[in-house]
């Protein structure tokens, strides 16, 4: 029988919008400027993030997809689940990995693929639908909002990949991680990748490479905001910059006026004026120790059951699985 691709936009362009309305109004109106880095990912930065994963300044990918490479199999074995569930899930390139491992242990049944890209999660739903021949559904969403779409359907391993949760703050991260493991059901697993703290220097490289691909990428939101919301941003204003916050362990990726200039954002009514030198903060890439990662994922119901790491121990992934917090509080799913 010829599987289904479904390609339900479980939410709608409508809603969309008013999150990123939202998030500029709120980010441009600060003292401390901001735009969230979920709006990085149009069809152009979608494009400028794959050239990144392939930098050679640029290890997480590589290193992720090596983790992949050898453990695909103890992950499918591990959770036996039917169903994928891959959260911000872009091309879904390492995610043929697992899913050839869940495959291969005869258990896949189907994907679910939620991601901000339109245009991306379209076409990655329908390559996997050929690939896999397997139901396919494609949630449009922002993980920080929309989770609560994902149908909850099958014996799942939820799937959050590339180091994303570090763009989140602790708070954020917490957040997201208690939706995962509610909506993830009893029987539901939680695969998380995340960046490790190591060498200031490599760091600094990946988010600043020599041939300017990720500046590139990081002034494209500037670009986003011009199209959707008819904005007035000269993106050659503006230089990148990538900063290393001990503190906080993780990369600042910041958009710097070279001069001072006044933007209008015709869509919101909004006048943004800026210094010479006022940054705009882009995006924060989180980086762990192993026992922080754990910390997070109890802190949020999880229980680690496996870890595994790449030759350079620049990477690590997680299996974990929710703990109930108290009696009953995890419930049969509807199909289990
Ligand atoms: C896609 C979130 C994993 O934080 O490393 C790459 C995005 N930003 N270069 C990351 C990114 C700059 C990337 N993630």
């Amino acid at each position: 029988m010829q599987r289904q691709l479904s390609l339900d936009i479980l939410v709608d362009d409508e809603e969309r919008r008013r999150s990123l309305c939202d998030d500029v109004r709120a980010g441009l109106s600060s003292p401390k400027k901001y735009i969230p880095p979920a709006w990085f990912y149009d069809e152009a930065g979608s494009r400028l993030f794959d050239e990144i994963t392939r930098l050679p300044e640029y290890y997480p990918t590589r290193a992720e997809r090596a983790i992949l490479t050898r453990h695909a199999s103890d992950i499918a074995a591990a959770t036996r689940a039917d169903t994928l569930v891959e959260i911000g899930s872009g091309t879904s390139d390492k995610t043929r990995l697992l899913l050839d491992a869940m495959a291969a242990a005869g258990h896949l049944e189907r994907i679910i693929l939620f991601d901000i890209s339109r245009e991306v999660l379209a076409d990655a739903a329908e390559h996997l639908n050929l690939l896999y021949d397997v139901d396919v559904h494609a949630v449009v969403g922002d993980f920080r909002h929309h989770l609560g779409n994902v149908p909850a359907v099958g014996r799942q391993l939820w799937a959050f990949l590339g180091g994303t949760i570090g763009n989140l703050l602790p708070a954020g991260r917490r957040q997201l991680l208690e939706c995962c493991r509610r909506q993830m059901g009893r029987d539901g697993r939680l695969l998380l990748g995340t960046d490790l703290v190591k060498d200031v220097g490599r760091l600094l490289a990946a988010y600043d490479d020599a041939s300017g691909i990720t500046a590139a990428f990081d002034r494209n939101v500037l670009a986003v905001i011009n199209r959707e919301l008819h904005a007035s941003f000269d993106p050659e204003l503006f230089d990148h910059r990538a900063v290393w916050d001990a503190d906080e362990r993780w990369i600042e990726m910041r958009l710097r006026a070279r001069r001072p200039h006044t933007v209008v954002v015709e869509d919101l009514d909004l006048v943004v004026s800026f210094r010479a030198g006022e940054e705009i903060l882009t995006e924060i890439s989180a980086k762990f120790t192993p026992s922080q990662v754990a910390g997070e994922l109890v802190g949020a119901g999880l229980a680690p059951r496996a870890v595994w790491y790449d030759d350079d121990d620049d990477f690590q992934l997680t299996l974990a699985r929710p703990l109930p917090l108290v009696q009953g509080d995890l419930g049969p799913r509807p199909e289990s």
